[in-house]
């Protein structure tokens, strides 16, 4: 997440240094508040699953201490949006050890922030289904030191949902744990193609497509950026942030029926025609077939490229791949762990979800580090070839 902030504010169109994130547990990071850095993760940020700016905190786990705490704090607090009228929601995040019941947490907050907005002279309403403004509270913090948090939900809900796959796979991967992939696989656009071997719904290949050339997953008009003065004067276009990188990207599969899902997610990601054509290039094969040549032949352009990066989620044996039963599946990881011998001088990174994998596919990962997709917990592996 951080490595491709990094990357992303140094393209931005703003003047500004990133600073050092606080770390929060394994999966947040904490940056001081700036407009210009926000509006670059809210726009163009591919790893993080949910953006806030987070506005207050106490340690209450009680609905009547929260409130007493969060009312005066909400009644003088200028970042909040000073509109004559404002639809909002309130969202919640993990708060399973809040002592009351979500609904009641949701609902002290939407009390705090109706009577907060009014002594400010903003008539609010509560409209989930179009709200001008969506807070968030949830619990957060260390297991040492957690607490109550709300925020402004500044990068519209949930972010692996980019609003273009039409269709996916019988077990698609989430595009933020997609990107994450990418990124830890510290693929070089400019100078190495991008594998995806069991492509499915073309998930891997499409974020790669995206985090080749900054392009941006949302747009300025659709987040909440109006309603708020901090971000008053920031641009309202998001052109790519690198341009001219043209990447070599190859999606295959040995399942024909993967094929048109594929052509469809490229498609509404603005990804075919003529102008990508060279870009990303899509077939059919067994990844224990794959070689070299193969490669080659399917990817001409890359020919003066360094050697690649293979990014892929197999099967795990749950949703897909436990038909003929896990034997079977071991035999696929070792004929795959075999076909990426042939690749010398390439790295490979993926999410498994099944714990027999390192062993049978038969490479020694240079880094590991869990995650979870869809319920599933696994691992993100990353190999040196
Ligand atoms: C977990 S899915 C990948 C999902 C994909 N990343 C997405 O987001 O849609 C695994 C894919 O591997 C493919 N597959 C299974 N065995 C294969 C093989 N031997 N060679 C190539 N692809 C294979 C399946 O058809 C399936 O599409």
């Amino acid at each position: 997440m951080e490595a491709e902030l990094k990357r992303l504010v140094m393209r931005s169109p703003f003047e500004v240094r990133l600073p050092k994130p606080r770390r929060e547990g394994e999966a947040t990071l904490l940056y001081p508040f700036d407009a210009r850095i926000a509006w670059v993760a809210a726009c163009h940020h591919r790893t993080s699953s949910r953006i806030s700016w987070d506005l207050f905190s106490s340690t209450a786990v009680r609905l009547e201490p929260l409130f007493e705490a969060l009312l005066p704090a909400l009644q003088s607090d200028d970042r909040l949006p000073a509109a004559e009228t404002l639809r909002f929601s309130v969202d919640l995040g993990s708060a399973h050890d809040f002592e009351a019941s979500p609904l009641q947490l949701r609902g002290v907050v939407k009390n705090a922030l109706i009577e907060a907005l009014a002594s400010r002279g903003v008539t609010a309403d509560v409209d989930a289904d179009s709200p001008d403004v969506v807070f968030v509270a949830r619990r957060a913090g260390t297991p040492e030191s957690r607490r109550t948090v709300v925020g402004i939900d500044i990068g519209l809900g949930a972010r692996h949902r980019r609003g273009a796959r039409v269709a996916a796979g019988p077990a698609p991967l989430r595009e933020t744990l997609a990107a994450q992939l990418i990124m830890l696989s510290r693929w070089d656009a400019r100078s190495e193609p991008l594998v995806d071997p069991m492509a499915g719904g073309g998930t891997i290949p499409i974020e790669a497509a995206g985090l080749a050339v900054g392009a941006a997953i949302r747009r300025p008009a659709d987040l909440p950026f109006r309603h708020l003065a901090a971000f008053g004067g920031l641009p309202t276009a998001t052109p790519d942030l690198f341009p001219g990188t043209v990447p070599r990207i190859l999606a295959l599969d040995v399942d024909e029926e993967r094929i048109p899902t594929m052509v469809g997610n490229l498609r509404a990601a603005g990804l075919t025609g003529p102008s990508h054509a060279d870009s990303i290039v899509i077939g059919r094969k067994d990844m224990r077939a794959l070689t070299p040549e193969y490669i080659a032949g399917m990817l001409p352009r890359a020919a003066d490229m360094k050697p690649g990066v293979f990014c892929f989620n197999p099967p795990y044996g749950v949703r897909i791949g436990g038909e003929e039963g896990e034997e079977k599946l071991l035999d696929l990881y070792a004929g795959m762990g075999r076909a990426l011998s042939r690749f010398r001088g390439w790295r490979a990174a993926c999410f498994v979800a099944n714990a027999r994998f390192v062993e049978a596919f038969g490479h020694f990962p240079t880094m590991t580090k869990p995650g979870t997709n869809a319920e599933l917990p696994g691992a993100f592996l990353v190999y040196d070839l």
